[in-house]
């Protein structure tokens, strides 16, 4: 089986590709990543000689056709996915998150070929913090910020595809990742590293933001089952019942690396800042039998301060130019 896997080079992706490696001998993939600030060779180089590499932009429809015409499966990662930005400057994410969509749906809609897209929870909007319910399939798109408004139309492409067009496409929408690989701009990998230099982690406003944590593993299990066994023009949430507020995740990375709990500061909040996610994924859960492996988020965040200990050289040389964006933004 030929799998192209965009966005092969970054955080969720590349954890993806060394899944299929390591678990589907029978599978040769080939990553299309065009290597922006989020995307690392270094993250499959371990793996470097079992797949293929190419280097390119999903937008550039002839590059995609000619790789789309080999391949059996498209699993399409590839975005620009931090809100914050998306805050600073919106265009690449409509570029990338549209018209890289719009380009990869027609050409598995000329190949004929299954085609899997990862999108967000954050396309629902937020809940209050009290509210029993959680996000289901058929809760009402919502986004809040340019990121997430630009992966809801990308999700709305999808089906429109799948309706008019025959496409056969699943889609699935995930809760916040973590795990190794994860570019340091986002929450845990940025207060990790933080506390690796001798700074301070930095908190947006009094930190009671709510997250629905899950390990980048089970996401990524969870995305396989689909694959083989969703229903094609389904959308499948997948989430493993992991709400946390930022407070308790902050706290709980600095006892876990030694130092006093209260070690932090406060910095300006983000704007339009969505409250809380939380998801149900009873129907991913009963209809395709998936269950999260990892559901001790304290010792999974403890091996993950491990990974971004023991991987120095993947993270070091990106640090300053990350907190100097964050400065800017008075983050
Ligand atoms: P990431 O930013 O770590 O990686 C994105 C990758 O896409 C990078 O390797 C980058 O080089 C590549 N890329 C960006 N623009 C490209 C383009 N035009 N052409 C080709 N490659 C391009 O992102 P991530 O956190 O791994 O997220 C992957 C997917 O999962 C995204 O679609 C995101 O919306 C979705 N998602 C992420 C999370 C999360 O918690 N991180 C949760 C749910 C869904
Ligand atoms: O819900 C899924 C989404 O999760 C994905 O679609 C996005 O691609 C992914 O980036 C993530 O979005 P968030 O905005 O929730 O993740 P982020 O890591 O940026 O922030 C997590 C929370 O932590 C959020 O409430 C903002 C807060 N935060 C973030 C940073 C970077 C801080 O308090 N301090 C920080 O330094």
């Amino acid at each position: 089986m030929q799998m192209l896997v965009t966005g092969g080079a970054g955080f969720i992706g590349s954890n993806f590709v060394h899944a299929v490696v390591r678990d589907r001998p029978g599978v040769r993939v080939t990553v299309l990543d065009s290597l922006t600030y989020a995307g690392s060779r270094r993250s499959l180089s371990t793996i470097n000689d079992s797949i293929d590499f190419v280097e390119g932009d999903i937008a550039d429809a002839d590059l995609v056709d000619s790789l789309v015409a080999h391949a059996d499966a498209v699993v399409h990662f590839a975005a620009e996915s931090h809100n914050d930005n998306s805050l600073a400057d919106p265009s690449p994410f409509l570029q990338t998150n549209i018209i890289g969509t719009y380009t990869l749906l027609q050409a598995v809609r000329e190949h004929d070929v299954r085609y899997h897209h990862v999108s967000t929870d954050e396309v629902y909007g937020d809940l209050e913090l009290n509210d029993p319910t959680r996000f289901t399939e058929h809760t009402p798109y919502n986004p809040s910020s340019p990121y997430s408004a630009t992966k809801a139309a990308s999700d709305m492409l999808v089906r429109a595809w799948v309706r008019s067009f025959g496409v056969r496409a699943t889609l699935s929408n995930c809760s916040n990742n973590y795990g190794p690989y994860q570019h340091i701009e986002k929450f845990i990998p940025r207060q990790i590293t933080n506390i690796l230099t001798g700074v301070r982690p930095k908190l947006y406003g009094v930190g009671k933001n709510v997250r629905d944590w899950i390990h980048v593993e089970d996401h990524n299990a969870a995305v396989w089952r689909i694959l083989e066994s969703g229903e094609i023009g389904r959308t499948y949430l997948i989430g493993a019942d992991g709400e946390l507020d930022n407070l308790s995740v902050v706290r709980m990375i600095l006892e876990l690396m030694d130092k006093d709990p209260e070690d932090f500061d406060h910095v300006a909040d983000r704007a339009g800042h969505d409250l809380r996610y939380a998801i149900d994924s009873s129907a991913l859960r009963n209809e395709l039998g998936w269950q999260p492996r990892y559901n001790d988020f304290r010792s999974g965040l403890r091996a993950t301060i491990d990974w971004y200990r023991e991987n120095q050289t993947w993270w070091e040389n990106i640090k300053g130019a990350v907190e100097l964006r964050y400065h800017v933004q008075g983050a």
